[in-house]
């Protein structure tokens, strides 16, 4: 097996990830998220929001709507642009982003498939005999639109088509004067919001890095292009996008790259756009982007709804459309890069069994302590067991285990990333200590029960 057949394995074995509606056969870059992994995903989501919302002065948060007026996505740009270019194998149909299929087989004198116009792409597929992954012929690239459709309305006959939203942004542009009516901000002040997005991806593979359903948490911080300068801004966002992998999320430096966006690549409104990208087990990709997006979003829909949503400045009382930063990253795509990551192999043991350990940032994991009963047939034992359970469980999410020997519960804590296993023994009962035993190391202590509370809230600062 390799690394990412590993990591797809643990995940399921452990209960962080599960292919949706697998009893029917399951749905092509669809996956639900077990017990460990909803833990995870919380996690994320929470430190992602105290960092960039609750802890900065200027930031504030939303939580806006999947299904947003059809205008929306006219206004920008998705309905009309917002496609994929996809080739179909012309034997059984089968549909394949063809920029995907050209990036297999690119070599290093190619020009990238980012620079690649529809033509260009068309043409490297003829000249290289690139076949689909079954062998046969590849049709000519169309564009493919990742909204997904839906319909509103209880009468038949008089539904009206919706769409899913393709990103969390445009719920931020379509608020943005409400937000400004009624609080406090004034520029320059970003908005958060977290949530999730659909697109219809035809891609299969990737596993969670590029699914039909995800969760973004987008940015959009807003600035005066006259008084406040954008590289600036910019390069801070930068700089605490990274700031949150490697010291916040403890993830390897030497696994993350900045990739900026050529001319050709970048979107026509743009004027800078960075990809962070991460060495994933199938290559490096895009975690976390950042534009420099201009004006364009709320003149659009300024635009097309016929309302203002000009900025007026307090002191000058001039009226204009403030600019925009936008770093946008999946929650999904973090989860992944942490499982990737973390992801440690011990070697074996005198048993021969290899140690496999999940070694996430305590912060974060799933569970930060996992309290054993040395034997579960006594209830001394047990008693005092759940005793000390309950106790840590009201300060941080806590795990049992009493199943099988203390060996295959160290096993299988380590494989969640629990940082400490508590274990209450026979000594419990005469002095009141248990063994803490650290998930890096291995090694053991013995500690008075009174102190473990404060002696993980002190780990876990
Ligand atoms: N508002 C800008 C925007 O949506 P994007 O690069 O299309 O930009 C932002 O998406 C982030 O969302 C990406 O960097 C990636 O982390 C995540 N993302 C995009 N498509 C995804 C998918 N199909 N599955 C999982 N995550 C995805």
């Amino acid at each position: 097996m390799d690394l990412f057949e590993k990591i797809v394995a643990l995940a399921k074995r452990r209960g962080f990830v599960y292919p949706t509606s697998e009893i029917y056969g399951g749905i092509s870059n669809s996956y639900d998220y077990g017990p460990a992994g909803t833990e995870l995903l919380r996690n994320i989501k929470n430190i992602w929001w105290k960092e960039f919302i609750n802890d900065r002065d200027d930031m504030v948060g939303l939580d806006t709507q999947i299904i947003l007026r059809p205008e929306t996505w006219v206004a920008s740009g998705h309905v009309g642009g917002f496609s994929d270019p996809m080739v179909e194998d012309l034997k059984n149909h089968k549909r394949y982003r063809a920029d995907h299929l050209i990036e297999k087989i690119i070599t290093t004198g190619d020009k990238s498939v980012e620079e690649m116009s529809v033509d260009e792409m068309n043409d490297f597929i003829k000249a290289n005999k690139i076949k689909s992954p079954d062998g046969n012929s590849l049709s000519e690239i169309k564009s493919f639109n990742l909204l997904f459709e839906t319909s509103i309305g209880a009468v038949s006959g008089e539904k009206s088509t919706v769409y899913l939203r393709g990103e969390t942004a445009q719920g931020i542009f379509t608020n943005f004067k409400q937000v400004l009516d009624s609080s406090r901000v004034k520029l320059p002040f970003g908005i958060g919001n977290i949530g999730k997005s659909f697109r219809n991806e035809i891609t299969t593979g990737q596993f969670i890095f590029r699914t039909l359903e995800f969760e973004q948490a987008e940015t959009e911080y807003f600035f005066d292009p006259e008084n406040s300068k954008w590289e600036e801004i910019f390069d801070g966002f930068k700089d605490s996008m990274f700031k949150f992998v490697t010291e916040t999320l403890g993830v390897s430096k030497e696994n993350l790259k900045w990739r900026r966006h050529s001319d050709k690549e970048r979107s026509f409104y743009s004027k800078d756009t960075y990809d962070l990208d991460y060495k994933f087990p199938f290559g490096w990709k895009e975690l976390w982007g950042i534009a420099y997006r201009t004006d364009y979003d709320l003149k659009q829909q300024m635009d097309h709804s016929g309302k203002s949503l000009e900025y007026v400045d307090p002191i000058s009382g001039r009226k204009f459309i403030p600019h925009v930063i936008e770093p946008a990253v999946g929650i999904n795509r973090i989860f992944l890069m942490l499982l990737a990551d973390a992801y440690s192999e011990d070697p074996s043991d005198d048993s021969g069994q290899v140690r496999i350990v999940l070694k996430l940032n305590p912060k974060i994991a799933p569970y930060k302590v996992a309290v054993f009963p040395l034997l579960a047939n006594k209830p001394e034992l047990l008693e005092k067991a759940q005793s000390v359970y309950k106790t840590l469980k009201k300060n941080m999410v806590v795990t049992w285990d009493a199943r099988g020997n203390i060996g295959k519960r160290y096993f299988a804590q380590d494989e969640i990333g629990t940082p400490w296993c508590v274990t209450i023994d026979f000594q419990t009962l005469e002095d009141n200590t248990v063994t803490i035993r650290d998930r890096d190391s291995g090694k053991q202590e013995r500690m008075l029960v009174d102190k473990l509370p404060q002696y993980f809230q002190n780990e876990l600062i």
